[in-house]
């Protein structure tokens, strides 16, 4: 166990790198390079090049990355404990539930936004902020984790949406997209809308993601319990739109 835990590590942060490395180029780079690319009349030839190649390393590096993280919560919150900080029953109610919410709220979120209620993005997203307050609310106060046991459960609920986002909404699509492009056909509007608001989703999930996922090296945070992590969800997406804005500014040679 001593000697799994840093090689588990080792290879769920060099997939996190290679799935969220792309995940940012997509939405930071690849949105105004396609923009230029159409213009020039290039996306016949570029798009059936590139984009098999990255959604390649995209797809299976959201594969490793929740494999291995999925192997880390066994091994140190489960088996070794820190879920609850030590005490406490593992196989609670409370907990089994919290466990389910964490990998089977996917659905609620996939569900809520193919509704048209989701149609109005700031409620979209303020709905998503006030689920996310709930079960970490819950997490805490019913099920008993600690501030490290909350916080990755989060991020793992997060990366879970993510990961799926990735395997059925994102490549589908995609797959779809760069046929038509190869056929010199224009793909059917859903498609590029559902990959890219996905892909955005993403995007808005992944920093406050981070912070979760480094959360024995952010103690110094953990009195603010779950205000604390919320704060830091906003400052994330906050920081997200900001780096979209610039994407918009940044110019080729
Ligand atoms: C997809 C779902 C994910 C799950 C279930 C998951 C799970 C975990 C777990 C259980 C840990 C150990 C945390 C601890 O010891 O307190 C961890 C650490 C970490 N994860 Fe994830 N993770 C996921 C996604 C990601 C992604 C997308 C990245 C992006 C790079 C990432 C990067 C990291 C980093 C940097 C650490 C910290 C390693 C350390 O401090 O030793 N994770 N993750």
């Amino acid at each position: 166990m001593e000697y799994l835990e840093p090689l588990f590590r080792w290879i769920h942060v060099i997939a996190g790198v290679l799935w969220i490395g792309l995940l940012w180029f997509f939405n930071f780079v690849n949105i105004p390079f396609a923009a230029k690319m159409k213009e020039a009349g290039a996306a016949g030839t570029v798009v059936p090049e590139l984009m098999p190649r990255a959604l390649f390393w995209f797809r299976w590096g959201a594969v490793w990355t929740w494999v291995t993280g999925v192997l880390l919560l066994l091994l140190v919150f489960y088996h070794g404990g820190a879920l609850l900080d030590g005490e406490g029953e593992l196989l609670t109610t409370a907990n089994l539930v919290m466990l389910g919410v964490t990998f089977l709220g996917v659905f609620i979120y996939d569900a809520w936004f193919k509704s048209p209620a989701a149609g109005n993005l700031r409620v979209a997203y303020s709905v998503g902020f006030v689920f996310t307050a709930v079960v970490a609310y819950l997490m805490t106060e019913w099920a008993g984790y600690g501030y490290r046991g909350m916080s990755i459960h989060i991020g793992s609920m997060f990366g879970t949406a993510m990961a799926f986002n990735v395997w059925f909404r994102i490549w589908p699509a995609q797959q779809k997209i760069i046929a038509a492009v190869k056929a010199g056909e224009a793909p059917d509007a859903a498609l590029p809308a559902l990959a890219g608001s996905r892909s955005r989703h993403n995007t808005y999930m992944s920093v406050p993601l981070l912070w979760t996922m480094i959360n024995t090296h952010t103690g110094a945070f953990a009195g603010a319990g779950v205000v604390g992590l919320l704060v830091i969800i906003l400052v994330g997406w906050h920081l997200v739109f900001q780096l979209y804005a610039r994407s918009t500014k940044v110019e080729g040679a």
